[in-house]
């Protein structure tokens, strides 16, 4: 089954205004996590958007779980993404953190004893269950993205849509937010879409998508995104320390079947790369 899926879509903002996608492809398979990357304008959020009904295309077509979006059932295809945006300020609307996660489910005709369960369980699969009472704007910005995540959890989505979502946070909070994804996906069967400009947050998706104006540039796994870093490097996209670090390392005649994307996967490599010198 497929989660997301564009056939053929032409979209721009407006009729002089160039197209953002053209002739665009992209089928994202159900329960995967799909991280997008790729320079600013690249049309990452313009995906998202289109995704989720916010913008609808010139042409072509969008399929959620298997069914075309369509005007006429463009609110119940909302209902099966959850978005969570950059700013941790502009998603809260209550004034407790319980408040805040009911608010989502409040027009929905979702019964009071159904409501508190639904918070409860979500507050919990984002490590935040201790913090009901709390008033959100006094939370970090790591644990106020958590609360967003949670909102959108308790709508019960098939795929989970973040949209730059841990680029405003501290190394803490992003560290924070990247454990809960990864503990997310371990959980729920659910479809994670992570749109990033950080190749260190991509380690635990199955696939990334690197857009590069309109076009996917490149379409493979973690493991293998690497293999060719210099075209990485040419759209804009920073290296992780560790893979530009064996980079440079392969030219003191070190070499390398992976590229390490952690620290423990360096060692590991230097190892083995060293013994084989
Ligand atoms: N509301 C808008 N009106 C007109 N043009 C827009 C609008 N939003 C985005 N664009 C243009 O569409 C293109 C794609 O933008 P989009 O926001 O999808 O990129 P992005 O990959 O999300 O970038 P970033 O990394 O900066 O978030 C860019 O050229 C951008 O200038
Ligand atoms: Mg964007």
């Amino acid at each position: 089954m497929a989660a997301i899926e564009f056939r053929d879509v032409y979209f721009r903002y407006h009729e002089e205004a160039p197209w953002v996608l053209k002739h665009f492809n992209l089928k994202m398979d159900s329960n995967q996590t799909v991280a997008i990357l790729g320079h600013n304008g690249s049309g990452k959020s313009t995906i998202a958007k289109l995704a989720n009904g916010l913008l609808q295309p010139q042409a072509g077509e969008i399929y959620i779980d298997d069914r075309k979006m369509t005007p006429a059932n463009i609110w119940e295809m909302r209902q099966k993404i959850g978005m969570v945006f950059q700013n941790p300020e502009n998603q809260f609307v209550g004034t407790t953190v319980r408040d805040d996660v009911a608010f989502g489910l409040e027009n929905r005709g979702i019964s009071r004893d159904e409501m508190l369960v639904r918070i409860q369980e979500t507050l919990q699969q984002v490590g935040m269950e201790s913090y009901e009472d709390h008033e959100p704007y006094h939370l970090s910005g790591g644990q106020k993205q958590r609360v967003a995540i949670a909102s959108v959890l308790a709508i019960h989505p098939q795929i989970l849509l973040l949209d730059e979502a841990t680029s405003m946070l501290d190394p803490r909070g992003k560290k924070e937010m990247l454990s809960t994804i990864l503990s997310l996906k371990k959980q729920l069967s659910i479809t994670i879409v992570m749109i990033t400009h950080d190749l260190n947050e991509i380690t635990m998706a199955d696939r990334v998508i690197v857009m590069k104006d309109g076009q996917i540039f490149k379409d493979s796994t973690t493991d293998r995104l690497y293999d060719n870093q210099f075209d990485l490097q040419s759209i804009g996209l920073r290296l992780p320390l560790t893979v530009a670090l064996a980079t440079e390392l392969e030219q003191q005649g070190y070499s390398f079947t992976n590229y390490p994307l952690d620290q423990e996967e360096l060692i590991d490599a230097l190892w083995k790369s060293h013994s084989k010198m």
